[in-house]
C-alpha cells in the first residue's frame, strides 16, 4: 500500500465504473475519501441480500475507502465540498451530464479553485458529439462500443458478456488516464481533465474486431467457423472462435453440464502431439487437417473429432491429457469453481472479509501485484463513518464549526416539507 500513499482523492464517483476504479486506486495506497450524498450510493441499497445491511454491490467496490456524508445541493455542503478539493490530489465524478455543471462546479471552476487537482470524469459518450447527452449502464456501453455486435452466435440474438467491460474496463481506463496525468502534474504544477468515455473503453476493448473489420474489405476471415464474405460489413458473431491466430473452441466434457467444457487451443506447434494422442497416425497424417489453412478450412471435422474425444473425459481429465502435449487449454470455471479454487485462494484473489452490518463476506483480490506494494484489502465504510473523522483531521475543523454546519444541513437532506 505504499505505492500512492500521500495521494488523496475526493471521491464522488458512485454504482459501479466509478468506484472500482477508486477501489484499485485505494488497493495501490491512495487515501480515498468517497463524498456521499446524504442518502448514499444508490448501490448501498441495491440487490440487497442481508436486510438493512449494505449490499454485497456496494461492498465489493468499496474498500479501503473513507465515506463522508456531504450534501452538495446546501451552501454549506459546497463550502465543504471546496475545502475538501483544495487538499486534493485527485477529484472524481462520474454522474449524468451536466449533474457538475448544475452544482455550480464545472472542469474550469474546479481548476481555478485547486490548479494542482487532476480530475477524473466517466460519462457514458464523453463530453463531446450527438450522444453526450444520454445517461449509460454498463450494457448500454456494450451495447454502443461493438461488444454485443461480435458476442454470440450469428443465429440467435447480440449478448452481453459477463465481464464488466463497461464499467470496470472504464474504471481501469480512467486509473491508467489518472496515473499519467498526476506524474504530468508532478512535472508541472498543473492539474488536468481526464475524461473516458464507457463507450470509448469498450471500442479498445473490441480492437481485435475492428482488425476483422478491416479484413473483411479485403476477403473472408478464414479463421472464423462461421461464413464471411468480403464485403460483407459488420463482423459477425462467432461463438466461441478463438478470435485470433490460432484456431480454438469450447469443448463440451463428461458428464455435460452446463460449466462441463474445456477450452482448447489448436496452436500450430502442437497440432502433431495433439492429433496423435486423439486420433493417432492417421489423424496426424490426414490431409484436411495437415497445415493450418487445411484445419482452418476444416475446422467443423476437425472440432468434431476433438468432441467425440473429450465426451469420455471430465473437463479436468481432458486437460490433465493436453497438459504434457503442451496445448494451450482451460477449463470453463464456475464462480463456484473459482471462489474455492486453490490457485485462486494462493494468490488472494477471492478474500474473506468482516463487516459490521453483514459478518463474514468474500471479495474478489487486488488483480495487480505489486511487489513492494501488496494491497491490505479492509472493509467498505458505512455510511458517513468517516465525516467528523475528515473534517477534524483533513480539513482542521473544530467541534463548534463541524456543530455550526451540520446544524445548517450541510451533511443531511432537507426534512421534506408537508404535503
Ligand atoms: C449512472 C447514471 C445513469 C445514474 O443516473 P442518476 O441516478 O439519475 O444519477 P445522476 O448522476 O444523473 O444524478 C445524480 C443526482 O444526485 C445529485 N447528487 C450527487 N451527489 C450529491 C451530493 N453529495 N449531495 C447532493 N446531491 C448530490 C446530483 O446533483 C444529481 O442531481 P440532479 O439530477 O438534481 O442534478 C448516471 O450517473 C450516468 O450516466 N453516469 C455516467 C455514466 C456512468 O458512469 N454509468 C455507469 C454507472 S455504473
Amino acid at each position: 500500500m505504499e505505492a500512492l500513499k500521500g495521494i488523496r482523492i475526493l471521491d464522488m464517483t458512485h454504482v459501479q465504473a466509478g468506484p472500482t476504479c477508486t477501489q484499485l486506486l485505494a488497493w495501490l495506497g491512495a487515501d480515498v475519501i468517497k463524498l456521499e450524498p446524504p442518502q448514499g450510493d444508490a448501490t448501498r441499497g441495491q440487490l440487497r441480500d442481508v436486510p438493512n445491511a449494505d449490499s454485497l454491490y456496494f461492498t465489493m467496490l468499496n474498500c479501503n475507502k473513507r465515506s463522508i456524508v456531504v450534501n452538495m445541493k446546501s451552501a454549506e455542503g459546497k463550502q465543504v465540498f471546496v475545502d475538501l478539493l483544495k487538499k486534493a490530489d485527485i477529484v472524481m465524478e462520474n454522474f449524468g451530464p451536466g449533474v457538475l455543471d448544475r452544482l455550480g462546479f464545472p472542469w474550469d471552476k474546479i481548476h481555478q479553485l485547486n490548479p494542482r487537482v487532476v480530475m477524473g470524469s466517466i460519462k457514458g459518450f464523453g463530453s463531446s458529439g450527438p450522444y453526450a447527452d444520454f445517461k449509460a449502464y454498463e450494457n448500454v456501453a456494450q451495447a454502443m462500443g461493438g461488444a454485443m455486435s461480435t458476442t454470440g452466435v450469428p443465429e440467435g440474438p447480440p449478448f452481453v458478456t459477463g465481464a464488466q467491460i463497461g464499467d470496470t474496463g472504464t474504471g481501469l481506463h480512467l486509473a491508467i488516464g489518472l496515473l499519467a496525468a498526476l506524474r504530468q502534474r508532478d512535472r508541472t504544477g498543473e492539474g488536468q481533465y481526464v475524461e473516458v468515455a464507457m463507450m470509448d473503453g469498450v471500442m479498445n476493448l473490441c480492437r481485435v474486431k475492428f482488425r476483422d473489420h478491416q479484413r473483411l474489405f479485403r476477403g473472408p476471415l478464414s479463421e472464423y467457423s462461421v461464413k464471411t464474405a468480403q464485403g460483407m460489413g459488420a463482423v459477425p458473431r462467432a461463438g466461441n472462435d478463438s478470435g485470433g491466430g490460432q484456431l480454438g473452441n469450447a469443448i463440451h466434457c463428461k458428464p455435460h453440464g452446463p460449466n462441463d467444457w474445456l477450452y482448447v487451443v489448436v496452436q500450430e506447434a502442437v497440432w502433431e502431439g495433439l492429433a496423435n494422442r486423439i486420433g493417432g497416425d492417421a489423424l496426424a497424417k490426414d490431409a484436411r487437417f495437415a497445415k493450418i489453412a487445411d484445419r482452418r478450412k476444416n475446422q467443423d471435422e476437425m472440432w468434431q473429432i476433438i468432441t467425440d474425444f473429450a465426451k469420455n473425459y471430465t473437463k479436468r481429465e481432458f486437460m490433465a491429457i493436453l497438459n504434457p502435449l503442451d496445448v494451450p487449454c482451460g477449463p470453463i470455471m464456475s464462480t463456484e469453481d473459482l471462489a474455492n479454487d486453490e490457485h485462486v485462494r494462493g494468490r488472494d484473489m477471492w478474500v474473506e472479509l468482516d463487516h459490521p452490518q453483514r459478518g463474514k463476506w468474500w471479495n474478489v483480490g487486488m488483480p495487480i501485484k505489486l511487489s513492494a506494494s501488496p494491497a491490505d484489502i479492509q472493509r467498505s465504510p458505512l455510511l458517513g463513518e468517516h465525516t467528523d473523522e475528515v473534517l477534524r483531521s483533513v480539513l482542521g475543523y473544530d467541534d463548534a464549526k463541524i456543530a455550526s454546519l451540520k446544524q445548517a444541513g450541510a451533511f443531511s437532506a432537507p426534512p421534506k416539507k408537508a404535503a
